[in-house]
């Protein structure tokens, strides 16, 4: 989603803003522009589309001054258009903006009722008309953005500056994420570490409600009440590197590679091998006293939730909730005591999913989080972080979050079946789960047989994913999966289902992908896809050996997974759906790591 960064510098700030900017891409976006402070005037550059785009544009007409912010926006409010495009201008003040002022309306009818014009459809142009009112009142900066922000309701990030102050950068938070950078000389405004990491690794996440004021020598951060606080300046840990593809074409095929390292590193922070035991980190409330879970995240994660329900249910038989997070607040859930209601999220910052934690704050229930970001929102705001170890993820789509997310749910379930008193032998339970690392890259040995196959399923229009028990999720997974990079329509069934409607679907142009291990879901999976099959369906059996012995005849082709118990199926055959939604996707020439319309970090409900 929306990116900024901002830079107060002690030498020219355009290349370098534009270099932050580039690090911000894996966010997803579709325009982008770049304000600097010169001679006491702002110079703009903005542009529609790419990156690149704005590199001509600055190649052509380059921008000096040495204090500058720069955006890049996915559209809420008004087409991708340069005019739309940030930073904007009003008057003295330049504003850029992620998230969303929910209020703009009466905001703009008023200021518009006033005599004010406005050059933009954004939300964002309300925001730097507010700002300078204030300051053509008389106000100046700081007391005018103090002013203006309990004026503003929704989620945002903001970065501001005003002409006749060239030498302060302003920032505030409320809902999205925003970092600020110290540097030597020069100081720094971003909405990740990421973006700063090759200006500095000293970083103050700010808290909810803050705003700041940089200059070249200080940084003077508030609260929402306007008083001044400290924030912790931290090491990032974030690489100064542009992260590279290595030897891949795409990110995402890189991510899907890495699984099985970034799987075990995982692992290892939950597995206790020499003891045989699933341990997660030290918590403050008794998991035996758990009676239900409420799991809520959004898109792939909630599949993590679901599969997570067959895990946990089936291991300690604590019944389990999922919801995708956007509906959750709203359709006013009962949460009962001793409940623990558990988030999953790779960025740590969706809007739904952060509200729907702070809902259940707010209700009282104890919460947990699987995260694969530990300076975000909703890893500071849990009471028991489950990190995941993925690494950064930048291609759009996620994979490695997503198994990684799988192994610390598992990890969780089989911990709560022992706080139950129900694991049984956890011994086989550790040893299970350290076999997935090189079940996964058995895998990623079949890519050469999917990608030969690829070419068959993109030349489809529709295209089905049957699964049955935990797989069933994981066909909506791969539903999801291809549809959002290879922009085939995709939709995932429990197996079980076909006959109860789908099966209409069903005819020789339509691909039926069935995932289906052998073990106790196997032939009632089969008997389904034999019915689909009856009918004229063109089907891919994604099975171990055995299954693929069974069933493997009349389909047009079949992945070969290695067998595996039951419950780390989920994992591994995570690979091959990945493999096949991506291979589909190059074959059809899609725009891979950045699919059009998605963004990485969806920070506005
Ligand atoms: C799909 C995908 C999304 C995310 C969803 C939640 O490939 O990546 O569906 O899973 O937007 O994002 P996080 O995990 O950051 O909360």
């Amino acid at each position: 989603m929306c990116g900024i960064v901002g830079i107060m510098g002690g030498e020219p700030v355009a290349d370098r803003l534009l270099d932050g900017l580039k690090r911000l891409e894996y966010r997803g976006y579709d325009s982008a522009g770049i304000c600097t402070i010169h001679d006491d005037r702002f110079d703009r550059r903005r542009a529609p589309g790419k990156l690149k785009n704005l590199a001509q544009r600055l190649a052509e007409e380059p921008l000096a001054g040495m204090a500058g912010i720069a955006h890049t926006r996915w559209a809420t409010h008004g087409a991708p258009t340069e005019d739309n495009a940030h930073p904007h201008i009003v008057g003295d003040v330049v504003v850029v903006h992620n998230g969303i002022i929910e209020n703009f309306k009466p905001l703009r009818d008023e200021l518009i009722a006033q005599g004010r014009e406005f050059r933009s459809q954004t939300d964002t142009e309300v925001v730097a008309h507010l700002i300078a009112r204030e300051i053509e009142n008389g106000a100046a900066p700081r007391a005018a953005l103090a002013t203006v922000l309990p004026m503003l309701h929704g989620a945002f990030a903001l970065g501001v500056m005003v002409r006749t102050h060239p030498d302060l950068l302003l920032g505030a938070r409320l809902g999205a994420p925003l970092t600020v950078g110290y540097g030597d000389g020069e100081n720094y405004l971003g909405s990740d570490a990421l973006a700063l990491a090759p200006l500095t690794q000293r970083i103050a996440y700010l808290e909810e409600g803050d705003w700041v004021a940089i200059t070249r020598e200080a940084v003077e951060i508030y609260d929402r009440d306007n008083n001044a606080v400290t924030r912790p300046i931290v090491n990032s840990g974030a690489s100064g590197q542009l992260i590279d593809k290595g030897n891949h074409r795409h990110f995402m095929q890189k991510e899907i590679y890495e699984q099985p390292v970034v799987v075990a590193q995982t692992l290892r922070s939950y597995l206790r091998p020499l003891e045989s035991k699933v341990a997660l980190p030290d918590m403050d409330f008794d998991l035996s006293a758990i009676e239900r879970v409420a799991i809520v995240a959004c898109g792939t994660a909630s599949y993590v939730g679901m599969i997570g329900k067959y895990w946990i249910e089936q291991l300690a038989r604590v019944p389990v909730e999922v919801d995708v997070a956007s509906e959750y607040r709203y359709r006013d859930p009962v949460l009962l005591p001793n409940t623990l209601g558990i988030v999953i999220s790779q960025s740590g910052e969706t809007a739904d999913t952060l509200a729907a934690l702070r809902h259940m704050r707010a209700a009282g229930v104890t919460t947990a989080g699987i995260i694969n970001v530990p300076t975000s929102s909703m890893a500071r705001e849990v009471d028991l972080l489950m990190p995941t170890h993925a690494g950064p993820e930048i291609g759009v789509a996620s994979t490695k979050a997503f198994t990684c997310q799988l192994a610390v749910m598992a990890a969780f379930a089989a911990n709560l079946a022992r706080a139950k008193g129900r694991l049984g032998d956890e011994a086989d339970v550790v040893q299970q789960l350290q076999q997935v690392p090189e079940a996964m890259s058995e895998a990623l040995g079949h890519d050469g047989d999917i990608e030969a196959m690829a070419p068959k399923i993109a030349a489809a229009r529709d295209v089905l994913y049957l699964g049955r028990g935990p797989e069933f999720p994981l066909a909506l997974e791969g539903a999801l999966k291809l549809k959002e990079i290879s922009y085939i329509h995709a939709e995932g069934y429990a197996s079980g289902e076909m006959k109860h409607g789908p099966i209409a679907l069903i005819d020789e142009a339509v691909p039926l992908i069935v995932i289906a291990p052998s073990g106790p879901l196997f032939d009632k999976t089969v008997s389904n896809m034999q019915e689909a099959q009856a009918r004229g369906a063109q089907v891919v059996l994604i099975s171990d050996a055995e299954g693929i012995a069974q069933a493997g005849e009349n389909t047009i082709a079949t992945i070969e997974m290695p067998k595996v118990a039951p419950l780390i199926a989920p994992l591994v055959y995570a690979v091959p759906v990945q493999l096949l939604a991506y291979h589909v996707a190059v074959a059809k020439g899609t725009d891979v790591d950045q699919p059009r319309n998605l963004a990485k970090s969806v920070t506005v409900e």
